[in-house]
């Protein structure tokens, strides 16, 4: 039984297509005011999981809780609390874009301002344009915008900000942290680690159709732990990566005997694993 503080419940989810397994036992839970991330590469399952949550997609087997309804029978009140970003959208091409916003918020029982929401998602210099003028990421952007304009408590992201330019992802993030502070609850999927790392509280790693590892990014040893790699370009101008979990005292050996040699370290640099090393560790086909 789900708890009040439990948004998403999910156990032992399959998904097949035919003959292919997408989904081969999934679990996990989704605290409210968590924002959560699936990760995984093309065809892990990510979408048909957050579809089947959605209420778009009928799973094969398992048990799903959101908001302690089952979204199988897409209730109606379950409807209305929900945000949705598709991974592929593409509906409403002749009206503008304040228009569709307006359309849409008449769905819910108390929606946010359209104009609040189109400064939010940086449209407002095409408030009044036609939606299939618009660029691949400003569309993307209205894509994030009809998510929100609802003020759902929870909102389903399938990679919301591909397409975006640096400066408009960098946006979205505060966008979404946003959302966080405002309590609500983000469930993402995103091929962009550094933005899985700068927002998810916790994240799933899933491959053929399976959780290979899940927890916080700190749990999963980003930016934390032991590991510490220790790069700099030696005399022939060559690139070296040390691993050490004591980077002061190896910093100090090198950068003494490199004084003692009358050199300089070029391109110095001491990091900790980030969530794409994890990642690419885990997922890494054997
Ligand atoms: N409607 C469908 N009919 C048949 N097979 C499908 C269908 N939808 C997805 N699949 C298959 O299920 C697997 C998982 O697809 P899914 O879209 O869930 O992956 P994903 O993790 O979202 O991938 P991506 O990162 O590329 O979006 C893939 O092998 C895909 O080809
Ligand atoms: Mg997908």
């Amino acid at each position: 039984m789900a708890s009040t503080e439990t948004a998403i419940e999910v156990s032992d989810l399959r998904k097949s297509y035919g003959d292919l397994e997408a989904v081969r036992g999934i679990e996990f839970r989704v605290q409210r005011g968590e924002i959560y991330g699936l990760l995984g590469p093309n065809g892990a399952g990510k979408t048909s999981t957050v579809e089947i949550l959605e209420g778009y997609r009928q799973r094969t087997s398992g048990t799903v809780s959101v908001l302690g309804f089952d979204p199988n029978q897409r209730p109606r009140e379950l409807r209305a609390r929900v945000g949705i970003v598709l991974q592929s959208s593409g509906i409403y091409s002749h009206v503008k874009v304040a228009e569709v916003l307006a359309h849409f918020a008449q769905f819910y029982p108390h929606p946010r301002d359209v104009n609040e929401v189109i400064q939010l998602t940086g449209l407002t210099e095409k408030r009044d344009e036609r939606t299939r003028h618009l660029s691949g990421g400003q569309r993307r952007r209205l894509d994030l915008a009809l998510a929100l304009i609802g003020d759902p408590e929870l909102i389903f992201l399938d990679e919301p900000t591909t397409g975006f330019d640096p400066a408009a992802r960098r946006s979205a993030w505060q966008t979404i942290r946003s959302l966080r502070d405002l309590g609500k609850t983000v469930l993402l999927t995103t091929h962009y680690l550094d933005e899985a790392q700068a927002l998810a509280d916790r994240v799933a790693i899933i491959k053929g159709g399976r959780i290979l590892a899940e927890g916080s990014p700190a749990e999963l040893g980003v930016g934390g732990g032991s590991r510490y790699r220790v790069a700099y370009a030696n005399g022939d101008g060559e690139a070296v990566v040390v691993e050490t979990d004591n980077p002061t005292t190896l910093l100090h050996e090198l950068t003494g005997a490199a004084l003692g040699r009358g050199e300089e370290l070029r391109s110095l640099s001491v990091t900790r694993p980030s969530l794409e090393d994890v990642y690419l560790e885990l997922t890494a086909d054997a």
